[in-house]
């Protein structure tokens, strides 16, 4: 059983493969947290570690009375702690009663188990059958205000995962608003911490930094109606001295999509709390009597074998039991993106002819990006009128998509549902459906404004929309784009009292309207992208299982955004094109080798004008796309393990088959130096005892694969012992960013 309450105690385990979860109501009704880590026994119960101490200053509950008794909820861990009675760390609930006085506290009322992960209506959730979960449903009732709140646990045993939610319910006979309502708290009675967020900016996201915590709140989190470049929904809290490979780490995923927030504190006798939410600046919720509020979910998971431990929890835990649909367990096709091929200056043939070149290198799908309709000529206007332009085309979509398919190749479109240009007929139409204050101007971004995604009638108009063009023509992946963060937030379907619900109700409709069109069309590959990565969230992989990583092709710039994305998703879920030299966005030229290499640890395309590359180039491009076939499962299945960070000089990342039968090495140089010192790794995931044959794998570049000054440790035969034990020596770079890559198969 992966949950063990014992009523008599009041102690409530939940059990993982490696970690235990673990509370306890205690005889005041509180419940507190007792253990989040290393998995216990049944009959453990750690609560004696909770240190009563009168630490002065500190209240204690009413009933205490004179017997004081050291009780102060102002230091014990505590599940669910509620902002203004006597806890006056970051709280988990912060609730405004009609009376005005904005005070709660929750005492347990009771559980109940039930089998399988818990759904959540109209939110994205990790999902588990019967056989996979079971879940936890813990009820706290305040009872001075009759507020109840039902923390909700997800257990995935063999997962090793804990998801966590809450539903708050009003069951007086009063409003209540809602100021701030966690989706979980997280307790450390002890222990010293380092924090891991992950900060960027277009075109540059998912840095990883890494901070000892120091006393007081630290936070990330973004007000801008997408979970942004800026802050990913993801932190990892971890000892000082956890590597790659050791050491005790806690993750945290945020399944939301739009604007939230982290908080890390370090309280006065140094304890850990982290709290996660919808960003509370932006967030009041009215809650009518029997009226229910339902928080995202996150994501949480304990490992004690390092960050690379950890990480690939969460890679199962996202690629299994997030994204959903036939293209979750599918391949995913080869495709040629004309973004960075054309921008907007292209024609129906122009298309036709880089498709043409496409097919005849291997590639397998073809996709028309911005541009394509109404009187979009360039990125200023145009946003909203959702029909072909046949003149610029020269044909109908389907006629396009025909001949596209007549080459032997899918053919895939990009939208931006969510926006909408002045100069458009449906700004036209209905100017009421953009987001603005009312008598103020709005800011513009993009020269773009944003449809208001939390009415239903936009909501239905959309899926209207695109529902007509996808039953129309043979499309069979939509890139969804979204290209501007959300300011001027009102919207007329609410009153003045309401206007701080828009921010999610907003996140809710763009749900619905990618559960619908995703339901209605369950062939069609999404993929997400928000100006590359925006929102690069758990929250859209539901949806869309995988995401455009980042408007940066540069493939130097890309190890540090697939290195930083790579601990919480994935590869199979990050889009990663190979694009021209020089790049467009840095102006560096790379070999067309490097581009291929980091390309492959995604979801493999290319994205430039094929039909002028060389003989040369077009013969490597076709061995690459033999190469990636042949490693795609192994890219896409397989455990991810981060030799080297890119920081290093050279980036080395690995995938290996699970059951240890192969593994593929990749490596960039990222700096090159006269008499270099050589780069050694060690390679994870083989089995001790068995033989494996290590040799080059991919195509070999004219003048760019073999390593020259007369050595070469490859090819090589050695026991998985040797490789992970002792390991490899790469060979040194001969010119800048050169890469490797290196597979290694057990003998027959
Ligand atoms: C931003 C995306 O990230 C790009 O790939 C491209 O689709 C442009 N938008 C088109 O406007």
């Amino acid at each position: 059983m992966s949950i063990v309450y014992d009523k008599a105690s009041g102690l409530i385990s939940l059990h993982t493969r490696r970690s235990t979860y673990q509370m306890k109501a205690d005889e005041l009704g509180f419940l507190l947290h007792v253990h989040y880590g290393g998995r216990l026994a049944d009959a453990d119960d750690l609560s004696g570690q909770l240190c009563l101490v009168d630490r002065g200053l500190c209240g204690n509950p009413y009933e205490c009375g004179r017997d004081r008794r050291e009780y102060s909820l102002d230091v014990l861990p505590q599940e669910y702690p509620c902002f203004g009675t006597g806890d006056f760390r970051t709280a988990a609930l912060h609730v405004r009663s009609a009376d005005g006085s904005r005070a709660a506290q929750l005492r347990f009322a009771g559980c109940r188990t039930e089998k399988g992960k818990y759904a959540l209506e109209g939110l994205p959730a990790l999902y588990g059958d019967e056989a996979e979960a079971e879940s936890l449903i813990v009820t706290l009732r305040d009872p001075a205000s009759a507020l109840e709140v039902e923390l909700q646990y997800g257990v995935l045993e063999d997962l090793d995962v804990i998801c966590r939610s809450a539903r708050i319910v009003n069951r007086g006979d009063g409003p209540v608003v809602l100021e701030k309502a966690a989706s979980f708290c997280l307790d450390w009675p002890f222990g010293k911490f380092d924090w891991l967020t992950f900060h960027g900016r277009h075109a540059m996201e998912r840095n990883m930094t890494r901070q000892g915590l120091r006393h007081g709140v630290q936070s990330v989190g973004c007000a801008r109606g997408a979970s942004s470049h800026q802050y990913n929904p993801f932190s990892i809290l971890c000892a000082p001295d956890a590597t790659e490979t050791a050491g005790e780490c806690w993750g945290a995923c945020f399944v939301y999509s739009g604007e939230f927030l982290m908080e890390a504190e370090l309280d006065q006798v140094d304890q850990t709390r982290l709290v996660c939410s919808i960003h509370p600046d932006d967030f009041a919720w009215t809650l009518a009597p029997g009226e229910s509020f339902q928080t995202p979910e996150a994501i949480l998971a304990y490992s004690d074998r390092g960050l690379g431990g950890l990480s690939r929890v969460f890679h199962r835990a996202i690629r299994e039991h997030i994204c959903r649909g036939p293209w979750r367990d599918r391949r995913r096709p080869v495709l040629l993106n004309d973004w960075e091929a054309t921008y907007f200056d292209f024609t129906g043939d122009k298309l036709v002819s880089i498709a043409q070149k496409a097919a005849e290198l291997g590639m397998e799908l073809f996709v028309m990006d911005d541009g394509w309709f109404g009187r979009r000529e360039d990125d200023n206007g145009g946003l909203g009128d959702w029909y072909p332009n046949e003149e610029k085309l020269g044909c109908t979509l389907r006629e396009l998509a025909g001949r596209i398919n007549a080459l032997g190749l899918d053919f895939g479109i990009w939208f931006e549902p969510e926006a909408v240009s002045e100069d458009s007929g449906l700004y036209k139409t209905h100017p009421d459906w953009a987001v603005r204050v009312p008598g103020r101007d709005p800011c513009l971004a993009r020269n773009q404004l944003v449809l208001d995604f939390s009415r239903r009638d936009v909501q239905d108009h959309i899926i209207g929309e695109l529902s007509g063009i996808l039953a129309g023509a043979p499309i069979s992946y939509v890139k969804w784009d979204m290209n501007r963060s959300i300011c001027d937030k009102f919207t007329a379907s609410l009153p003045p009292e309401r206007q701080g619900e828009f921010a999610h109700r907003y996140v809710l409709g763009l749900y619905r309207v990618l559960e619908e069109l995703t339901a209605a069309f369950p062939q069609v590959l999404f993929e997400g992208c928000s100006g590359g990565g925006g929102r690069f969230d758990a929250g859209m992989l539901y949806y869309t299982p995988q995401i455009w990583c980042s408007d940066n092709t540069d493939p130097i710039n890309r190890l540090d955004i697939q290195y930083g994305t790579s601990f919480c998703y994935p590869a199979c879920t990050m889009g990663s094109h190979v694009s021209a030299a020089p790049n467009h966005q840095t102006g560096r030229t790379t070999p067309l080798s490097t581009r291929g290499c980091v390309a492959m640890a995604g979801c493999f395309g290319y994205e430039l004008d094929v039909t002028r590359l060389s003989p040369a180039e077009q013969a490597e491009v076709r061995g690459q796309i033999a190469c990636f076939r042949q490693y795609a499962d192994l890219i896409r299945l397989g455990d991810h393990y981060r030799l080297r960070a890119p920081e290093e000089g050279c980036a080395v990342w690995e995938f290996a088959a699970p059951d240890g039968s192969e593994a593929l090495v990749q490596a960039v140089y990222t700096r090159v130096e006269a008499n270099p010192v050589p780069v050694h790794i060690r390679v994870r995931g083989l089995r001790p005892d068995s033989r494996y044959r290590v040799e080059p794998a991919g195509p070999v570049p004219a003048g760019d694969g073999a390593p020259d000054r007369g050595w070469s440790p490859l090819p090589a035969v050695l026991s998985g012992a040797a490789l992970e034990r002792s390991g490899l020596t790469l060979p040194p770079p001969r010119r800048e960013h050169q890469s490797w890559q290196i597979h290694i198969r057990l003998c027959p």
